[in-house]
């Protein structure tokens, strides 16, 4: 069910865009498609529209092939019934709300009662109701956006696919709109293809977030999966901040001891049993450093620097494992020059099989 893509390669000229691609995108849930410029999110995404065509591989939409290379299938667009948001908003300035959102209808030729009311239903979801009868351009930037992807859920479609849908807004709109496309699907039930390269924007909607890197998939699983147990450095450092630093962690006797690499300061105690011994890289996010008094245990550090960005303080902070970025409450105080100590709980340090 969902959506499912099996071997997808697209190239433009020497340039493989998307490169042999398979992955599953679930029914009823917002899957963020997330990744630098240029790492084949809207290449992908028009694929599955039918805007691109592929040049090998297989998309099913609830299990029915609307591309197969080796069957020669290649559903046209209109024929996937499916949706689609964009960055700009396509929309009609001589019309009104309600005309706007009721266009796929009436080059479906609905009688006008049906349109009437399909209309009316879609523009209360999208908290439109009242605006139904004004002109299209005369409502704010948010406002229009809604009027697109009203005019996209109207059709009843079994995907809707987004592209960076609030890029145009301002920071404050794009924050109150997550909130509401996230309201939108579960009253809907929808299936969403969400693009974005905000990783903030990919943590607050998806359900399932799917990192990309050259036309690949390279992590995907919950917000949190991807945030605290990055699979690779890529993923750790594309998400957020990340502490990395080279360890040792010990088998037999001392097994889950991990110690930094040279320098052999203990960082953490792991339940032995459910860890491989070897030279792997751990990963601190800068908020699971936790702070206490100089010479007590842990890692000795001294304050570089001190920003305060008002609900949190963020500190550079120099150890024997190299700089550290700490987060700690924004009421905390620190001076720069003053010792510290930092430990971290065994959950929160993250070990990746990648060499440093
Ligand atoms: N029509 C085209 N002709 C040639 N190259 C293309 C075409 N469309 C996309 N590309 C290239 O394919 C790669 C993937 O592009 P795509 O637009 O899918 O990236 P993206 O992840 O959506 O990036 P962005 O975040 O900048 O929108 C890029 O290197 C791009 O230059
Ligand atoms: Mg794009």
């Amino acid at each position: 069910m969902g959506v499912r893509i099996q071997s997808l390669t697209k190239a433009f000229g020497e340039l493989r865009a998307i490169d042999d691609l398979s992955t599953g995108f679930q029914t009823g849930k917002i899957s963020v498609l997330l990744g630098a410029s240029g790492c084949g999110k809207t290449t992908t995404l028009r694929c599955i529209a039918g805007l691109e065509q592929p040049d090998s591989g297989e998309i099913l939409i609830d299990d029915e092939p609307v591309y197969a290379s080796a069957r020669r299938i290649d559903l046209a667009p209109e024929q996937r019934r499916l949706g689609m948001v964009f960055q700009s908003y396509a929309i009609w300035p001589h019309l009104t709300v309600a005309e706007n959102v009721g266009l796929p209808l009436k080059a479906q030729k609905v009688a006008k009662a049906e349109i009437e009311r399909r209309v009316k239903d879609t523009l209360a979801i999208v908290g439109l109701a009242q605006h139904a009868d004004k002109s299209a351009t005369k409502l704010s930037g948010g406002q229009q956006q809604r009027v697109s992807i009203a005019r996209c859920l109207v059709g009843d479609p079994r995907l809707i696919l987004m592209d960076e849908p609030l890029s145009n807004l301002d920071a404050r709109l794009r924050v109150e709109m997550r909130h509401e496309i996230r309201q939108i699907q579960r009253r809907t039930g929808a299936t969403i293809l969400f693009v974005t390269h905000d990783q903030e924007e990919a943590m607050s909607l998806g359900d399932e977030i799917f990192l990309f890197n050259k036309g690949k998939v390279v992590q995907n699983g919950a917000p949190e999966e991807l945030y605290f147990r990055p699979s690779v450095r890529y993923v750790a450092e594309f998400l957020g901040k990340a502490n990395l630093f080279p360890v040792s962690v010990r088998g037999g006797a001392e097994s889950g001891l991990v110690t930094a690499r040279p320098s052999g300061q203990v960082i953490a105690q792991l339940p032995g049993s459910s860890q491989a011994a070897g030279e792997m890289l751990c990963m601190v996010r800068p908020e699971s450093w936790r702070v206490s008094p100089a010479g007590g245990p842990g890692l000795p550090g001294r304050v570089q620097e001190t920003t305060f960005v008002g609900d949190r303080r963020e500190l550079r902070v120099e150890t024997p494992i190299g700089e550290q970025t700490v987060v700690t409450a924004g009421f905390e105080r620190f001076e720069v020059g003053e010792g510290l100590s930092l430990t971290v709980a065994p959950e929160h340090a993250h070990l990746l099989r990648d060499a440093a």
